[in-house]
């Protein structure tokens, strides 16, 4: 399901600011070489995970969901003089791929990866977080909130991807999937919790952006 009609899309990225080369050969590579490239952010939510990082200017995001490290490098661009983005992923080879561009990206000092279940490694690392990007499996969304929220600083936010799941969360008893099921329970949770304010923000395939209120 389009949101945005083509024409409107298309309007909207020629008067959004280019992307850097590196960026353009690694979406590139992507979308021509790689069969699971509907994974992939893509140039429009790109900048807008780039200028959003901007305005918050974080000294410390989490990225749970790596791929092939494009949104990981459009993060990063935002981070603060001594900000670092920790990046964490489950698959070793599209790992390979993300730790190659971002060695010619020169924001390479900025990223620590890791790789692993997710669920296993943020309890690990004790950082307090000023954005977190949740963007692995669909039905680990409460979970990975769950995790993560101690770990936000308070005014922090979480943005999470995918949450309009191609309009399938429209129609859970039609599409009643795990990944469909998951992220409308996820969409209600958030909905409903008083420690945050949140947007759904219907872009692409949905972003639920969350700011931590209180504890
Ligand atoms: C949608 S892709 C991430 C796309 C990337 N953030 C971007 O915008 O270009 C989801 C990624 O989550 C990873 N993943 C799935 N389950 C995971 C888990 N339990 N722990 C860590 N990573 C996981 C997959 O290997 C995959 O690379």
């Amino acid at each position: 399901m389009n949101i945005v009609s083509t024409e409107i899309q298309d309007y909207a990225e020629r008067f959004t600011s280019a992307e850097s080369e590196i960026l353009t050969e690694l979406r590139q590579k992507t979308l021509g070489e790689r069969a699971d490239n509907s994974m992939l952010s893509g140039f429009y939510q790109g900048r807008l995970l780039s200028i959003f990082s901007k305005m918050i200017n974080p000294r410390r995001i989490l990225e749970i969901g790596t791929y092939v490290g494009y949104s990981t490098l459009c993060l990063a661009e935002g981070l603060s003089e001594d900000g670092k983005i920790i990046t964490l992923d489950i698959q070793p080879e599209t790992n390979r791929v993300a730790k190659e561009f971002w060695a010619k990206s020169g924001l390479n000092d900025k990223i620590e990866s890791h790789l692993g279940d997710a669920l296993e490694i943020i309890p690990n690392i004790n950082e307090i977080y000023d954005l977190i990007f949740i963007d692995a499996d669909k039905p680990n969304y409460r979970n990975y909130f769950e995790l993560v929220f101690p770990k936000l600083r308070i005014g922090g936010f979480i943005i999470a991807d995918n949450v309009l799941w191609s309009g399938n969360v429209l129609d859970v008893k039609a599409n009643n999937d795990e990944s469909t099921i998951a992220l409308h329970a996820f969409n209600q949770k958030i909905q409903k919790d008083e420690r945050v304010s949140n947007i759904l923000f219907a872009v692409r395939d949905g972003l639920m952006i969350t700011r931590k209120e209180k504890n």
